[in-house]
């Protein structure tokens, strides 16, 4: 089953078409890359599909329904959370905290929200620490969210999209700045997460996506050029030519 659709999406700056004429589809449960080197939409593709951005042309379709134009706000109660390629963290609250608003936000209206009764929301409590949990921090759940190095950080940016209950997850290269270490600790994080999520994952290391994904698109130029299984994508030379710039892939 589809779970999300674009067709012919297109988002111009000026002169400068960021996304061209972009036809994917997501299917329900899988994990769908998207790779490309700096500055190929990858980014820009995400902002339109969580109305961060209004395309210039085109059309999104989520669970078979046209969300084109949806503003961010409404997106994110139709149950697409996404993380962001740089740290979004709230640095000054606990990291209980941080989930617990993603948590909280999701299900209700923020009409009568009082911060100072939150444990009155056990069940969102409870979603909270779940999310903790699914990235491995739930010991720090009461650390300040400054006091974690920054690949925690980047777990923690996970765990609040997590928190969300996402039925659409976009990750936004969640590696991005981590060591070798964090970053392996991240890929197992995020096969951790597949077959419950249905995930589109933004990266530009070939080798992070290699292990994880279901599906991979290629984006260069704001123009989708491959698609494919892993292997079919490390096989093919366009790809391999244009964009891997001769590193080797295998
Ligand atoms: N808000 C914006 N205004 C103007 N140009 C932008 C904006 N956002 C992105 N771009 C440009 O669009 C292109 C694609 O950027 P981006 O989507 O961030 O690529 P990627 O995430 O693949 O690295 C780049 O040339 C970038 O400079
Ligand atoms: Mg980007």
């Amino acid at each position: 089953m589809t779970l999300l659709k674009t067709e012919n999406l297109t988002k111009a700056f000026g002169a400068l078409t960021a996304v061209n004429g972009v036809t994917l589809e997501v299917q329900a449960g899988s994990l769908h890359s998207i790779i490309g080197p700096n500055g190929a939409g990858k980014t820009t593709l995400f902002n339109l599909l969580t109305g961060q951005m209004e395309p210039t042309s085109g059309r999104i379709l989520f669970e078979g329904r046209d969300i084109t134009g949806t503003p961010a706000n409404r997106i994110a109660h139709l149950g697409i959370a996404r993380s962001f390629q740089r740290t979004n963290v709230f640095p000054a609250l606990s990291l209980l905290d941080n989930v617990w608003v993603a948590a909280f936000a999701r299900g209700r209206s923020w009409r009568g929200f009082a911060w100072q009764q939150a444990d009155r929301y056990p069940e969102v409590t409870e979603r909270a620490l779940a999310s903790l949990r699914d990235v491995g921090l739930e010991g720090k759940a009461n650390q300040l969210a400054r006091e974690i190095s920054h690949g925690e950080q980047r777990q923690l940016e996970l765990a609040i999209a997590l928190a969300a209950a996402p039925r659409l997850l976009l990750l936004d290269e969640p590696a991005a700045g981590l060591s070798p270490d964090e970053t392996l600790r991240m890929v197992a994080l995020v096969r951790g997460l597949k077959g419950r999520y249905t995930i589109v994952l933004i990266e530009h290391k070939m080798d992070i996506i290699m292990g994880v994904s279901d599906r991979v698109s290629v984006m260069h130029f704001g123009s989708l050029i491959a698609e494919g299984t892993p292997a079919e994508i490390q096989r093919n030379a366009d790809v391999r030519r244009a964009y891997l710039g001769g590193v080797a892939v295998g």
